[in-house]
Formats: C-alpha cells, structure tokens, sequence
C-alpha cells in the first residue's frame, strides 16, 4: 500500500520511518517532508493545505491511506476533504479537529462529558473579559495577586494561552488576545480560567471513535533552557515512559478522560477519529486536562514511535476502518527512549536557516540511535539547517539514563554553526520519582 504524510516536522520523520518497516507498506510520499523524509522515502512538493493538489496527487499515485501530522490542516477539514474524494485518511475531521482548534468548544466537551479540568469562562470581547474580571474578581476583595489563565480561542501556535501572576498581567493579556490580535482571528473568543499548579503530562490515544488505545506516557520539555527556564518552545526534547505515570494513572485517564470525551464526540455527532493528545496537569485535586490535541505531539511521537513493535501501518489501517477493537494489544520494547532536539542559534527566537550539518551518518552509525529530521533541507547534496527546530536525536538504552547518554554521544558527533541542545532531557523522570519518594 502506498501512503502519503502530511507535515515536514521530526515527528513525520519519525511516521514514515516507522511506517517504512511495515511488510504491507509500497512507496512512501511526505509532503512537504525535509532532507530525512527526502532521502529516506519520496518528498513532494505541495503544502499542507494545498487539499486540491494534495487529492490530485494521493489519486494519481494510487496512494491507500493519508496520514495527517500537523493540526493545522486537520482544522482546515483536510480530512473531510479527502473523505468527500473517495481516500482513506487518518486523522479527525474538521469538526471533532475543533478539540484542539477551539478551546471554548474543548472546555464545553469536557463539561458536558464530566471530565475534570479547570473552571473557565469564555467571552466574545476584551470588554466582555474584563468586566468579568471586575464583577467576579474586585479589587477590594481580590487585590492585585491574582492567577488567572487567559487564552485565545483558536490555534496560536503553542502560545495561545498567557499564565498571568497579577492582575495588571491579566488585564494585558486580555488586552494582547483581543485588541491588538496578537494571535489574529485566533483570539475573536478569550478564554479566563483558573491557573493549576502539579507537574504536566502527555498522555496520548488511538481511537477510531469507538474504541480507544492508549500509548505509553511520554514527556515534553517545552522551556528552551535546562531546568525548564527560558521562553517557550515547540518542545526541546521528550522521553517515553514518564515513570511519574503509573498503571493506576493510566487507567484513570482512560476511564475517566478518554473513554468520556471519545463518547461525548460521538453523542455530539462529531466522531473522533485519530490520535487524541491529553495535556494534563496532575494537581494535589487529582489529574485535570488542560488541553486536547487532536494528533501526535512532537518531539513525543519521536521517542513513542522508536519503542513501538507492531506494525504503525496496520494500526493506522484499522483506525480509518474503524476496527481498532479487532487489533491486537500494541507491542512496545521495554527500554525507555530519549529524544534530544538540536536547535538553530537564536531559536524559539529569530534564526538563520542554511547552515550546513554535518555527522548525521555517524551519529545514526550508534546502535539504538535515530536521527528524526525536522528543519532540514537538502541542498546541492548537503542536509542544511531550515527551521528552529532541526533534528530530534533519538536514542533506546536499557535505562532512562543509558538511553539519554547515547542520545547525547550522537549528540555530540553532529555539528552546524550555532546548534545547541538541551543537556538535561529526561532528568525530570527522577526529580518526580524524589519528590514522590521524599
Ligand atoms: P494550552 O495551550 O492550553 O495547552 O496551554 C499551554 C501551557 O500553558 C500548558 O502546557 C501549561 O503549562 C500552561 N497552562 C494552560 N492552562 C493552564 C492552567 N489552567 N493552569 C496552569 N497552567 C496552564
Ligand atoms: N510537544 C507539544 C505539541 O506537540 O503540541
């Protein structure tokens, strides 16, 4: 079967390499794909949301099944559009993509469905947000030490949601998301919800819609800088299995999140199919979910997908048919994996693309080690740098820390002007497993 990946992140690297070791899988197209996807399968040159020449092209290549990567298309009604022309895709439809495009109607699905996350109000106009802000919060009761969370509706890229300290930060973000349009049409609603405090997970589903599978935790590191300080970014390294998730967590979550939000889609007429991500915060109130996403996280897919054993093409395959309940339990390697993003000089900031990478091969040479591109294009014949985030070293070891110190050898033999890294990833795993044994 031949297949086509939307996206040119490290995590539709990390999809098609996956997908290639599939005994069923014919030619692999990603589109727009980078220098890895390119070398290791077919690139093609359409974007994203180019839906008339994706089709054209899915159709005249006899392309089986469309694997989606970014949300940004899935809310565009990629999927729908690819239904309505008669091919097989996986990932949810425009509507039930609103769980990540639309946080107010991602809080009302949570509501209905009874799944705990934090209280919220949502609001059409700054003024609208700030006369609640005065009515709910005065000042004589309140006072200027107030935490709120604001956010935009729609999607921002990850930067959509401001945690506010004060009250005058509140009125700021307000004013941010919805006069000067920070986030553009993003921010027409506003949402104001109360600020949790625990530790944060991902916590990840296959569903078709009916039945739903659960991926083994991974976690993100989101700040630029070791011990999770400096500006926020795509994500700067991941690992898989979060140890601060337990077998009890894990049922919870699916008991009492995934199972009622899949049900609540389905109710609602809008069927979720596809990958559902949980943000979730574990508060001392218990777990609450912050946020759904309605694909694979990256860097998370990464180091998931370098510990899965059964065949991704048919797990996919049975998602867009609609018959995950006749698959087998998904088989994973037991060691932990680490991903290491290498970054761009000045990245989440402004950067240069161009610079020429070299060590990739010697790196990938390292046993239980994969090199995910992500900005990455060839050029002239060499891999050069083209995107904030560059490469997702990947690495299996027997322990987290083996896995993250071959991750870092590999690491180490990759070199461009101005690439610089995280030192830390994975180290989280243990300062959880200390402060839940202390
Ligand atoms: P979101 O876009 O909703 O996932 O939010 C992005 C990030 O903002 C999350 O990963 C959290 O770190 C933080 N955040 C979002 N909502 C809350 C909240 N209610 N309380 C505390 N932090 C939050
Ligand atoms: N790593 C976070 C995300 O994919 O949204």
């Amino acid at each position: 079967m031949n297949v086509l990946i939307i996206g040119n992140g490290g995590r539709e690297h990390a999809l098609a390499w996956k997908i290639a070791q599939s005994k069923d899988v014919g030619d692999i197209f990603v589109a727009p794909g980078n220098a890895g996807t390119g070398q290791e399968c077919q690139n093609v040159d359409l974007a994203v949301d180019d839906f008339q020449g994706l089709t054209d092209f899915a159709k005249k290549n006899n392309v089986g099944v469309t694997v989606v990567g970014p949300e940004v298309p899935l809310c565009l009604g990629i999927s729908d559009v690819f239904q309505k022309e008669g091919l097989r895709v996986f990932g949810p439809s425009k509507a039930a993509a609103q769980l990540e495009g639309s946080k107010v109607f991602c809080k009302d699905i949570l509501t209905h469905a009874n799944v705990p996350t934090a209280n919220y109000q949502s609001f059409r106009s700054a003024e609208d947000a700030e006369l609640y802000l005065k009515n709910r919060y005065p000042e004589e009761d309140h006072g200027q030490d107030l935490a709120l969370v604001v956010k935009a509706d729609g999607l921002a890229a990850g930067k959509g949601a401001i945690v506010c300290n004060s009250r005058v930060e509140i009125v700021e973000a307000i004013s941010r998301i919805g006069r000067d349009k920070e986030f553009g049409d993003a921010g027409n609603k506003i949402v104001i919800e109360e600020k949790l405090a625990g530790a944060e997970v991902s916590i990840l589903a296959i569903t078709d819609g009916r039945t739903i599978v659960t991926l083994p935790p991974a976690q993100d590191h989101k700040a630029a800088n070791d011990n999770d300080l400096g500006p926020n970014t795509g994500g700067m390294g991941a690992y898989c299995p979060a140890p601060s998730v337990d077998e009890d967590l894990m049922y919870w979550v699916e008991e009492k999140v995934f199972v009622p939000t899949v049900h609540a889609m389905k109710r609602s007429r809008q069927l979720f199919s596809g990958v559902l991500y949980a943000g979730l915060m574990l508060t001392p109130q218990g777990p609450k979910v912050l946020e759904y996403n309605v694909r694979f996280g990256d860097p998370e897919c990464q180091p998931l997908l370098m510990r899965l054993k059964t065949d991704l093409l048919h797990v996919i395959n049975a998602t867009v048919d609609g018959k995950l309940e006749e698959l087998d339990s998904l088989e994973w390697d037991a060691r932990p994996s680490v991903c290491v993003v290498m970054a761009s000089e000045g990245y989440p900031g402004k950067y240069e693309n161009g610079k020429v990478i070299s060590g990739i091969d010697e790196a990938n040479a390292l046993e239980d080690v994969k090199v995910f591109h992500a900005g990455t294009k060839l050029l002239s014949g060499d891999v050069v740098s083209n995107g904030g985030r560059v490469l997702g070293v990947t690495a299996l070891g027997d322990t987290i820390p083996e896995a993250k110190l071959r991750a870092y050898q590999a690491v180490r033999k990759i070199r461009w002007d101005g690439a610089w890294c995280r030192k830390d990833i994975s180290d989280k795993a243990f300062y959880v497993v200390e402060e839940e044994i202390g």
